[in-house]
């Protein structure tokens, strides 16, 4: 079969995913409060159902004031616990695993109407150039890592087969990663990133604390920022070893390394990408993702644009050649649940394109 290498098993600690597949996290703002309904669900039963391997939630959210930027972005604590264990039910039925994003957004544009009465921010900076607000404090800085441990526990108390940090595009985590929002001169900040890793670094500890050895945390991470797509937080293989391995020192077991083009190489001189370098460096499994099966990047789907079915042997060739462990597909799955299913059995005439009005339902 063509296809074999993706239907593979993976597994890893407490993940253990028939298939390479995942869905990658995708915030759709349709959870009615915070609160993720019968819906939210089926939603992600269906990809569960159409074979996806290892669903990754839609960015949810810790306990703080400011973590999210609109209301419908569903909670991770409290009333909606009791939505996150039928979601996962459904999903477990359905032979499928599934981890929740935690997030927490930092200081990012909220929603008209959505006015947080804390917003939670390294140096208080919305854009490199402006500052919008207050530092956090110490007193923020500790609740904030004990809010992100308390929903990993809660994770694993409604049965999900781990975690995933949110580090990624330019939220908190990676506010704090960022120099050009982390201006701090104590311990959360400093000129190198091995420096600048400190609040991710406690996040993950903390989180490790709370689900014990054997649950497996992974973290999403990237180079580019909302706030700007040219920014890297490594330059060199070397120096993203300092950055991944201390994450990976505090505790993560898998890196899940954001792109917008999987085929994209990292740096000069190899075409492997940034999940290929993260595994070659690091050496633990990694997760790649970026315009998988379609023909447009993501951030044009925010202004308008559908996107193609385009063909994956690209992907399946660096899956056989082992350059990382899972692919993380969004919107092909967003527009299509039954996705994998297509791909495993060569029905790819039927693959349908990404279609932007998919945005506004939960098919
Ligand atoms: C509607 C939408 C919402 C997204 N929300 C999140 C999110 O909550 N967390 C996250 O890490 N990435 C988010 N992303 C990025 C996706 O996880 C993924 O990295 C991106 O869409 C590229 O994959 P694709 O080209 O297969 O769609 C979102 C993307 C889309 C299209």
């Amino acid at each position: 079969m063509p296809n074999s290498a993706l239907f593979k098993p993976f597994e890893f600690k407490s993940i253990k995913s028939k298939n390479r597949i995942a869905m990658a996290p995708m915030t759709r703002t349709m959870a009615p409060n915070g609160i993720p309904g019968e819906a939210n669900a089926a939603y992600y039963e269906r990809r569960a159902k159409g074979g996806v391997g290892l669903i990754i939630t839609e960015g949810t959210v810790i306990d703080r004031p400011g973590s999210k930027m609109a209301p419908d972005v569903p909670n991770f604590f409290g009333a909606a616990m009791d939505g996150w264990k039928n979601v996962v039910e459904k999903v477990h039925a359905a032979g499928g695993q599934i981890v929740p994003q935690i997030w927490h957004v930092g200081n990012v544009g909220m929603a008209k109407g959505w006015e947080p009465s804390k917003i939670d921010s390294p140096s208080g900076y919305i854009m490199p150039d402006k500052q919008n607000t207050e530092p956090m404090t110490e007193e923020d800085i500790a609740d904030t890592i004990a809010k992100f441990a308390e929903s990993a526990k809660a994770a694993k108390d409604v049965g999900f087969d781990g975690i995933e940090l949110h580090g990624a595009h330019g939220y908190l985590i990676d506010q704090f990663f960022w120099k050009e929002l982390n201006k701090r001169t104590d311990k959360w900040g400093g000129a190198t990133i091995k420096e600048r890793n400190a609040f991710a670094e406690a996040v993950i500890k903390a989180c490790r604390a709370a689900v014990g050895d054997d649950f497996a945390i992974i973290i999403r991470i990237s180079q580019w920022k909302q706030q700007d797509y040219e920014a890297r937080l490594a330059t060199t293989p070397d120096e993203m070893t300092e950055w991944l391995g201390g994450l990976v020192d505090a505790g993560a077991d898998i890196l899940h390394c954001s792109q917008r083009r999987f085929w994209t190489p990292e740096f000069e001189g190899s075409d492997l990408n940034f999940a290929g370098w993260a595994k070659k460096l690091l050496g633990v499994p990694t997760i790649s993702v970026g315009s998988v099966g379609l023909d447009g990047e993501f951030l044009g789907a925010f202004r308008g644009q559908g996107s193609e079915v385009a063909p994956i042997d690209g992907l399946i060739k660096r899956i056989e050649n082992d350059e990382f462990d899972m692919i993380a597909v969004g919107r092909a799955l967003l527009s299509d649940p039954e996705w994998v299913a297509k791909i495993k059995e060569n029905r790819a005439e039927e693959l349908q394109a990404f279609d932007r009005r998919d945005l506004a339902v939960l098919k």
